[in-house]
């Protein structure tokens, strides 16, 4: 199990989202869906498929273009906070509970997109490989891939060498009105390019009592952005272009990395 399987963290999760990305407004919801609408615009994109698509930013904004989305997800309980906003919102769209290294939906997209953080959730090689891989299969001759990653980011993960503790993530409320602190205790392994965490929420109720303590496992990779590039490139893909943010700035160390890729023949390795 990880941070996204947990029902309780998908219930929270849009809630500590925002607060995550309140000072990083290139990273922002607005930010991402924005994006997404304009290249969806650019390359005249019909049909999408959003991976890791969470509860749906930004696949929900695509929806709302009226176009065909479908949302691959490994996380039941997120897909099932994403369907009730769906339901909500009259949208219809595809689901699938599936992990993105493994999955085939017999179909093809113009578009696929893995938005924000998804692709650091891939913690092997292997994994990112048969991820890409999965994703060239599913996109038509000249198709489009859009995801992020970020720059490694080596004074956090010189501290994180020998562990990070009590670090405080985000302040927030949650649906229920009680207000959540979460702290972080990471550690990295240098061999296998990860970085452990462990997120503990602490809830407190309107008289400040503390009421709920629970624990959750987050792993991610941190892949250097040429690796990234002989990865597209082993895969069947040539990048287009580089942003530093889903507002199109240009990337800068020590921030995120936007990719836009295109399809140009298949995976050259298996
Ligand atoms: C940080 S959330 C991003 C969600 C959404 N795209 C957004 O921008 O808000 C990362 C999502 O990746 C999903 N995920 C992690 N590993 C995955 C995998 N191997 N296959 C499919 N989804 C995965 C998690 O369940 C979670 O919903």
């Amino acid at each position: 199990m990880d941070l996204f399987d947990f029902p309780d963290v998908a219930m929270d999760y849009d809630f500590f989202d925002e607060v995550l990305t309140k000072n990083d407004k290139s990273f922002s919801k607005q930010a991402c869906e924005d994006f997404h609408i304009s290249i969806t615009d650019r390359f005249n994109c019909k049909k999408v498929l959003d991976i890791a698509c969470g509860t749906g930013c930004p696949m929900i904004s695509l929806c709302r273009q009226g176009l065909d989305v479908t949302g691959v997800d490994n996380s039941q309980a997120m897909l099932n906070v994403l369907n009730q906003k769906l339901c909500e919102q009259k949208y219809i769209a595809h689901l699938v509970c599936s992990n993105m290294s493994n999955f085939d939906l017999q179909t093809q997209f113009d578009l696929t997109i893995i938005a924000r953080s998804g692709f650091l959730h891939l913690t092997t090689t292997e994994d990112q490989i048969k991820a890409l891989n999965a994703i060239n299969h599913h996109l038509v001759d000249e198709g489009i891939l859009t995801f992020s990653t970020n720059y490694p980011n080596f004074e956090l993960l010189a501290k994180a060498l020998h562990g990070i503790k009590n670090q405080l993530e985000a302040e927030f409320q949650n649906s229920t009105g009680n207000f959540v602190k979460i702290f972080s205790e990471s550690i990295i392994d240098p061999e296998t390019q990860t970085i452990n965490s462990k997120w503990t929420f602490k809830e407190f109720n309107a008289e400040n009592e503390l009421v709920k303590v629970r624990e959750r496992p987050l792993k991610l990779r941190f892949t250097f952005p040429s690796e990234i590039e002989h990865l597209l490139v082993i895969c069947g893909f040539k990048v287009l272009e580089r942003y530093g943010g889903y507002d199109y700035c240009p990337p800068m160390y020590p921030g995120n990395i936007v990719w836009l890729a295109q399809k140009v023949g298949n995976s050259k390795i298996f």
